[in-house]
């Protein structure tokens, strides 16, 4: 894989058939790739977007332009296309990459690039997955989804709400991710920037801040509250001065396990740097940011969260937040649980997290620390560190590089 004629011929292969997956096909095809297949699992899926795509593609409306793209193929059969692409993206959440992984894993091309959009937390522990293993393949990882997006129609159009400035990206093997951040750059049309190690991607993943936290600071206590249609909170622009000093402690907790981490890695320089939530909203967002003053103001006044709300469910006439909602059920198992595994093989105390953590886990109805310990009946449906054996910050290390 070198030089840009040659990214011109890439193959892309799209797993996933969501928001991010109707993002990502226009921008692909308006970026260059000359091949963009879409797989999901799920016939219903396929057929819906390949419906809505017989009409002429899928139209990305961002805040100041339109994308279209057209995919040339959209399918439920992984066989039928993966053995094609030179590069696959998961575009689904943290909890489906492990199926995906198994669908497409007997297809993949041999030294295919194999990575999730975001990778969320503890996806470099599937470097070790038997058909990315034999197939030589490499394992690349985003910090973030570039875009803040929702579908209109499907397989005919998505609303762009924002796009981040740039993007971090990690690989296994770590040596690779500056390349990987330039031909990804590129192939997507996002600037791109090479973190020294997954384990930056892990623990810079900011939806396991954001999402449990901001639940948390607004249900603290009052999980029972009900609302009217026209009352449903915003979800960001909803942030108190309080819910913000628990998001920041959340990220003043995982800047100290990075340093510990840092120290025992002998990581120096800049690209493996975690930084606060503040930065990292500042450096994604920019202008978008009309007051950046501080992490609430960061959060409230940012054009790609507005009107966004939180997630609900009903109930009778009236709306309960839904603590079931992918904001817990992908940010907590495979968010917290993984980072609190880094903390405890790096001997940090991360009070603020095993507070939201132990809440969060009650209110979905799921048990992963007991007495401090990751021995809970769901610690199996995470991506701890100790699902895979890792107990020491050697091994951690070696895992993420
Ligand atoms: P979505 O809900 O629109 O689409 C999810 C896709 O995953 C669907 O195609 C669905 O069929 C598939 N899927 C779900 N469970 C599956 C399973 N068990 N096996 C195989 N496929 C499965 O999700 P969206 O919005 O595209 O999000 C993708 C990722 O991007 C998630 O990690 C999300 O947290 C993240 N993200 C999304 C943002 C957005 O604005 N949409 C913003 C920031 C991050």
């Amino acid at each position: 894989m070198s030089g840009s004629g040659v990214d011109r011929k890439m193959k892309v292969a799209v797993c996933g058939g969501g928001n991010a997956a109707h993002v990502l096909v226009p921008a692909l095809k308006e970026a260059g790739a000359s091949w963009v297949g879409v797989f999901t699992p799920f016939q219903e899926e396929a057929s819906r977007i390949s419906e809505g795509v017989a009409s002429g593609g899928i139209v990305a409306r961002y805040p100041d332009r339109e994308a279209r793209g057209v995919p040339d193929v959209v399918t439920s059969a992984a066989d039928g296309l993966i053995p094609q692409a030179d590069i696959v993206i998961l575009a689904v959440p943290a909890f489906a990459h492990l199926g995906m992984l198994n669908a497409i894993g007997p297809h993949l091309k041999e030294g295919a690039w194999v990575g999730a959009m975001p990778s969320r937390g503890g996806f470099e522990f599937l470097g070790t997955h038997p058909d990315i293993a034999r197939k030589s393949a490499l394992l690349f990882g985003f910090q973030t989804l570039p875009w803040a997006c929702r579908i209109v129609a499907y397989g005919r159009s998505v609303r762009v709400l924002g796009v981040k400035r740039t993007v971090r990206v990690g690989s296994l093997p770590s040596a690779a991710a500056a390349e990987v951040a330039e031909r990804l750059g590129r192939l997507i049309g996002i600037r791109m920037r090479p973190v020294a190690s997954m384990l930056a991607i892990t623990l810079g993943n900011v939806g396991q801040i954001v999402h449990p936290g901001i639940m948390y600071g607004l249900f603290r206590d009052r999980e029972d509250v009900a609302f009217a249609e026209e009352e449903i909170p915003l979800f960001y622009q909803g942030v108190t001065e309080a819910v913000a000093g628990v998001l920041d402690c959340i990220s003043d907790e995982i800047g100290l396990v990075a340093g510990a981490l840092s120290l025992k890695a002998g990581w120096t320089g800049d690209d493996c740097r975690v930084g606060s939530l503040r930065e990292w909203l500042i450096e994604s967002y920019g202008d978008a940011i009309a007051d950046p003053r501080d992490t609430r103001s960061c959060l409230a006044t940012n054009s790609a969260y507005a009107g966004l709300r939180i997630p609900i469910v009903k109930s009778g006439a009236l709306h309960r937040p839904d603590f079931r909602s992918r904001y817990l059920t992908e940010d907590v198992p495979y968010g917290l649980v993984v980072t609190k595994g880094i903390a405890d093989i790096c001997g940090v105390a991360t009070p603020t997290i095993d507070e939201v953590l132990a809440t969060c886990s009650r209110w979905m109805g799921a048990e992963y620390y007991v007495d401090s310990r990751p021995v809970g009946r769901d610690i199996k449906n995470s991506r701890h560190p100790v699902n895979f054996g890792i107990a020491t910050a050697e091994q951690l290390v070696r895992a993420g590089s």
